[in-house]
């Protein structure tokens, strides 16, 4: 499937000179919680000071030209992916030397078990190439295959969004909470459409024909963690999609949870990571959101 427009320039495991050559220097963000209360409040905070170095060095590059190469035909990475990869495993490493690490870009150990750092360094990539201020960092810690700590960044807005087990879910500083909305047909509702979709192209129109003729709206912002946190946040009421990764939505499917919402598959079904359908609402719209789904 491979169609190189380019030689990537950035080693994807880089030494410790090279590291330090890339970082930008960030100043602390003011909009973090305070990181008291459950189990993993260290990790999360560690999480979200990775999160956002790796969002400045995004940042630092965004609407500058790079190489790009393609992963599918319209699956594309570029050099800032494997630098952000990089960063961030480099900075969890030593962190917590003795946690395990998946990121989209490099692979790692089976995130089912263990303690595991399950990352995507540039979620909506497609966006950050074309040079549309849609993109994200999310990093999140899993045990035994369950989020129990996580954090997803949007350089270009400044905004964090935090989320640990018992800690809940935080947004530029505040708790979060997802929205009150009982009607549907009043309801700002968020979908994806995953890159290799030929197979399932009648099935996701149909649904998508279906929630825009029920809802107020339907929006495609090109990076499902931020898709999460807008529903975690009461932007949005309603995200659904197929074929996502755990690296996309590990993180902020812990945030909706943690919100007060509910994320399941599109039959209701608690969802593990690699089940490739996801609904994630603020609860009160999941039945019905389920029904329309149902082909
Ligand atoms: C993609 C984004 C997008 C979603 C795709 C994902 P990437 O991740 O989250 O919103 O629709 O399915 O693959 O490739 O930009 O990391
Ligand atoms: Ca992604
Ligand atoms: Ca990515």
């Amino acid at each position: 499937m491979g169609n190189p427009t380019a030689t990537l320039l950035i080693d994807p495991s880089p030494t410790e000179a090279n590291h330090i050559m890339m970082m930008p220097p960030i100043d602390p963000s003011p909009t973090l919680p305070p990181f008291t209360g459950g189990l993993f409040a260290r990790e999360a905070a560690a999480a979200a000071r990775i999160a956002e170095m790796a969002g400045a060095l995004l940042k630092s590059r965004f609407a500058t030209a790079m190489n790009v190469d393609f992963k599918g035909a319209t699956d594309l990475v570029t050099e800032m992916d494997l630098a952000s990869e990089a960063l961030i495993r480099d900075e969890l490493a030593r962190a917590f030397p003795g946690d395990a690490l998946f990121g989209e870009e490099a692979g790692g150990t089976d995130w089912h078990r263990g303690r595991v750092w399950v990352f995507d360094p540039l979620d909506g990539t497609t966006n950050f190439a074309h040079g549309l201020p849609i993109f994200s960092v999310s990093i999140a810690l899993c045990l035994d295959g369950h989020p129990v700590a996580g954090v997803v960044h949007q350089p270009i807005a400044g905004e964090t969004f935090v989320a640990w087990a018992g800690g809940g879910a935080w947004g530029n500083g505040a708790r979060l909470r997802v929205s009150a909305q009982t009607d549907l047909q009043k309801a700002l509702v968020v979908t994806g459409f995953p890159y290799v979709i030929a197979d399932q192209i009648d099935e996701v129109l149909a649904r998508l024909r279906r929630m825009i003729l029920a809802t107020q709206g339907v929006r495609r912002l090109g990076s499902a963690a931020m898709d999460l946190c807008a529903v975690a946040m009461g932007r949005f009421d309603v995200f659904w999609e197929t074929s996502l990764q755990p690296w996309d939505v590990a993180a902020g499917l812990l945030l909706v949870e943690e919100a007060g919402g509910r994320v399941t598959d599109f039959a209701g079904a608690p969802m593990p990571l690699d089940r490739g359908q996801l609904l994630a609402t603020n609860g009160r719209l999941h039945e019905p959101v389920i029904g329309l789904l149902a082909l």
